[in-house]
């Protein structure tokens, strides 16, 4: 399996390293800029570069790309992949906008090569034991998550509305809004109601939000995002599960049963230890990548797809709506 890499920063470092640690071929890098390609190449022993995607895809021999630029690039990128029947993990935020995800997504679905979207949370053990354990919650009523960065933010196309698309929401709101998705059982988005502003920096995209979103299943997902924040209740994709029958948590990961005959609440522990050691682990992207090459392998459409992509750029587009008007947005 040959993969290609659009971009040469900071995601696709990590990327690179876990299809290394998969045993894949380091085939190709697209990259705008040489300084930033060639440190890279050097690193990964990653022997053609290239400017564009476009320019690689011409030279050909490359079975699957994963894209890792700035936000404006992927639905292109990604399209001109796809049409030519190359395999395609791309960076979240899916797109710009839900209009470009749906593009990409009846790209994937024309030429038949995979779409999968980088929604990387759901590749993490603490995730998937909270996932494994949902049951004993009974219905889940509401849940609560965080995609924050506190004291810190971003800089560079981060922060420019014509390459990045939003801001925090659509950067750090989307960890929390897919984990909370995936945990329960990836309903679809109904209602989006959101307060989302730009009050810690001087730039043209958001850095605080408040997002409420109601789903198809009754369940209601309050979400937080920012950067610069002066505090957060979790870390990054930190969540909370409030069930009919009790409370499920990530970051300190957990349940809390009651049990009303015994007038006590049971704790059940998950055995992870938090703080983690590292909050974004190597291992969880290493188990992504590999779920990627096992979809191609396997003929399986990945889930997390266009499709699961796409609905998140949804809300984030609702939210973004919503914050404008001041009023409820329904998603169609
Ligand atoms: N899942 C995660 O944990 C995670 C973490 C960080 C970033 N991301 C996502 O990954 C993507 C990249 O973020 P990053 O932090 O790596 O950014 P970055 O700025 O470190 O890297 C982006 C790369 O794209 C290159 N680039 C810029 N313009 C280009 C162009 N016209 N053509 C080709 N390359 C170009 C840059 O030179 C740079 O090497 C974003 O979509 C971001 O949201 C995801």
């Amino acid at each position: 399996m040959k993969i290609g890499f659009a971009g040469a920063g900071y995601i696709i470092n990590i990327h690179a390293k876990a299809a290394k640690n998969n045993g894949l071929e380091l085939a190709a890098v697209a990259e705008k800029f040489a300084d930033k390609a060639e440190p890279f190449a050097k690193k990964f022993r990653i022997k053609r570069q290239y400017e564009t995607v476009e320019q690689m895809l011409v030279a050909g021999g490359v079975d699957a790309l994963v894209i890792g630029t700035p936000n404006f690039l992927h639905a292109s990128q990604a399209i001109a992949a796809l049409e030519a029947g190359v395999h395609v993990m791309v960076e979240k935020p899916m797109a710009m906008n839900a209009v470009e995800a749906e593009r990409m997504l009846a790209a994937s679905q024309k030429s038949g090569a995979k779409l999968m979207v980088a929604h990387c949370w759901r590749f993490d053990d603490e995730v998937n034991w909270l996932k494994a354990q949902t049951q004993k919650l009974g219905k889940i009523i509401r849940t609560k998550g965080y995609g924050v960065h506190t004291n810190w933010g971003p800089g560079s196309w981060f922060i420019q509305k014509a390459l990045a698309g939003g801001g925090a929401m659509a950067d750090m709101g989307i960890h929390a809004l897919d984990t909370a998705r995936y945990l329960l059982g990836d309903p679809q988005p109904v209602r989006v109601y959101a307060k989302i502003g730009t009050f810690y920096k001087d730039f043209d995209v958001d850095d605080t939000g408040v997002i409420l979103v109601e789903w198809d299943n009754g369940a209601t997902s309050y979400i937080e995002s920012g950067w610069w924040q002066p505090y957060s209740d979790g870390p990054e994709a930190g969540t909370q599960l409030y069930g009919e029958k009790g409370f499920g948590q990530l970051f300190p990961t957990r349940l809390l049963l009651p049990n009303p005959e015994a007038e006590r609440v049971n704790e059940i522990k998950s055995g992870f230890k938090f703080p983690r050691k590292e909050h974004c682990p190597q291992s969880m992207y290493d188990a992504q990548i590999a779920y990627f090459i096992e979809c191609i392998r396997e003929n399986k459409t990945p889930i997390p797809g266009g499709l699961e992509g796409l609905a998140n750029m949804k809300v984030v587009d609702a939210a973004y709506e919503s914050s404008r008007s001041g009023k409820a947005v329904d998603i169609k």
